[in-house]
């Protein structure tokens, strides 16, 4: 039985891999019993997640909330490094330490034209997301990634570097196209650092409200380590937030 102890709104505690699902090469969600709290989480919170008794390559790692289904909560993993390979071989009943949910998430939107926008392994939070304002808002979503590897077909519109899935060439250049044509109320993006930059710059030549959310690397995850300071423009200001505590998810 998992042990649980209330931080605030978060859980710090223990819980078990249910099931694992791959969905391409290196990428695959990691299924884990969720308990009360955790089923509260909303869209761009994120999770930090170790298996404990690893050694220090595998300190926790933060990872955005992929999806949650009646007792499920799935993390989306990229398999790139030792941590995440170890994950991607776990076991159903594998037990995770986990903190969680952690940060502030994406804003709430209701009967407005959405456009969701990611880039590879951004591709997580936005699913959730997109689960989430579909009831009550029209959503279009456009995902980009350097090979068909490197995307998935829950999203409208799809581009590659390489041509071997959907449109040959970059997201950023769908944006603008799909902006010159229609307007939308809300952005929401998630992705490489490059391409969020490129995201914003778009949307505010076109003064479209955005929300993005950024990653970094993170030492407590809760607030405590300053380690994930960024500076942020704000009202013509810089200034500047820890992105474990006021983010990950920034307008
Ligand atoms: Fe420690 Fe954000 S990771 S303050």
């Amino acid at each position: 039985m998992p042990v649980e102890m209330n931080t605030g709104s978060a859980i710090l505690g223990k819980t078990f891999i249910t099931r694992l699902d791959r969905l391409s090469i290196d990428y695959f969600i990691v299924w884990v019993k969720a308990y009360e709290k955790m089923l509260d989480a909303i869209p761009g919170q994120f999770f930090e997640i170790k298996i404990p008794g690893s050694d220090l390559s595998l300190l926790r790692k933060p990872i955005s909330i992929y999806d949650i289904r009646d007792e499920e909560i799935g993390f989306m993993i990229k398999r790139i490094g030792y941590g995440t390979d170890m994950l991607s071989k776990a076991k159903e009943g594998q037990i995770l330490d986990i903190i969680g949910p952690l940060g502030n998430g994406f804003s709430d939107s209701e009967n407005k034209d959405i456009l969701l926008i990611s880039g590879g392994i951004g591709y997580a939070p936005l699913f959730y997301l997109k689960r989430k304002l579909e009831r009550k808002n029209n959503v279009v979503w456009m995902h980009g990634g350097r090979t068909k590897n490197d995307v998935f077909h829950s999203c409208n519109i799809i581009y590659t570097d390489d041509g071997s899935s959907g449109i040959r060439g970059l997201v950023t250049d769908g944006l603008e196209l799909i902006l010159a044509e229609k307007k939308f109320a809300m952005i929401y993006c998630c992705g490489p650092d490059q391409m969020m930059k490129r995201c914003s710059e778009i949307a505010s030549k076109l003064n479209c409200e955005m929300e993005v959310s950024l990653e970094e690397y993170m030492g407590c995850g809760i607030g405590a380590c300053y380690g994930c300071v960024v500076s942020i423009r704000e009202d013509n200001n810089t200034v500047y937030k820890r992105v474990c505590k006021e983010g990950p998810v920034f307008k």
